[in-house]
């Protein structure tokens, strides 16, 4: 993986059909797709559940691109092993999910995955100054963990702008999870954000049978990035 600031499309799995992980994942690789986003969640740090190692571990054959793992789990520390022995090429963990934040990633670096550092939206962007030469990449969260297909939360921009001053030419990527759209990804990237996570917006009206639709929904967020992105840079 080598670092870039360029748009990246991270489509979330949440929103796939979960009895076919294998093809799905497949189908929106080969519409393009940049990283495939997978969420860990335990009923308990958010209100939903979803899958933990064994599946990711399942599913990681079927990845040729970069499993990128967003852990919603609390506490993180045991499970990060079994989660890198699973393939994450990325791990995220949460800065809310318990008080040892350095430490947590610490021992997501050790086992040689690189180290994400997700944000609530109520968390602040000065939480992650402490801690941006450990981390690979920010994860602003603009809904509140727990479920797809949420409205996007406008504050958060205003976050990325700071996140984005404050990580300078250290090579850390701002990713941005929830709510992203055609119609929101144009500001998030032009505050900074290079990896766009999406659910609903990519799956919606395709299938692995009719998986063209994931490739004009990735393609339509894509050009509304970075088409932003160019502006910005004017
Ligand atoms: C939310 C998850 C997201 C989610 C995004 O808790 O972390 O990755 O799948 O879904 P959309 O794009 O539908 O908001
Ligand atoms: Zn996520």
């Amino acid at each position: 993986m080598t670092f870039t600031r360029s748009i990246k499309i991270a489509p979330s799995i949440l929103s796939a059909d979960f009895a076919d992980f294998g093809r799905e994942i497949e189908a929106i690789e080969a519409q393009d797709c940049d990283w495939v986003h997978v969420d860990v969640m335990d009923g308990h740090f958010v209100p939903n559940l979803t899958f933990g190692p064994p599946l990711v571990k399942a599913i990681r054959r079927h990845v040729t691109t970069v499993m990128d793992v967003h852990l919603m789990i609390a506490p993180v520390d045991p499970y990060i092993e079994a989660f890198a022995e699973a393939g994450a090429d990325i791990i995220t963990a949460h800065a809310e999910a318990g008080p040892h934040t350095h430490r947590t990633l610490q021992a997501i670096r050790a086992t040689g995955a690189k180290a994400g550092l997700a944000l609530n939206p109520g968390t602040p962007a000065s939480v992650a100054e402490p801690l941006l030469d450990m981390v690979d990449l920010i994860c602003v969260m603009t809904v509140n963990p727990g479920f797809g297909g949420q409205k996007f939360i406008d504050s958060q921009i205003e976050k990325i702008r700071q996140l984005r001053a404050m990580i300078g030419d250290r090579p850390v990527h701002i990713e941005i999870d929830g709510g992203v759209t055609p119609e929101t990804a144009p500001r998030v990237a032009a505050a900074g954000a290079d990896v766009l996570v999406a659910g609903s917006a990519v799956f919606k009206g395709g299938s692995v049978a009719d998986p063209a639709p994931y490739g004009a929904n990735i393609r339509a967020i894509r050009k509304a990035a970075e088409t932003a992105t160019q502006a910005a840079a004017e």
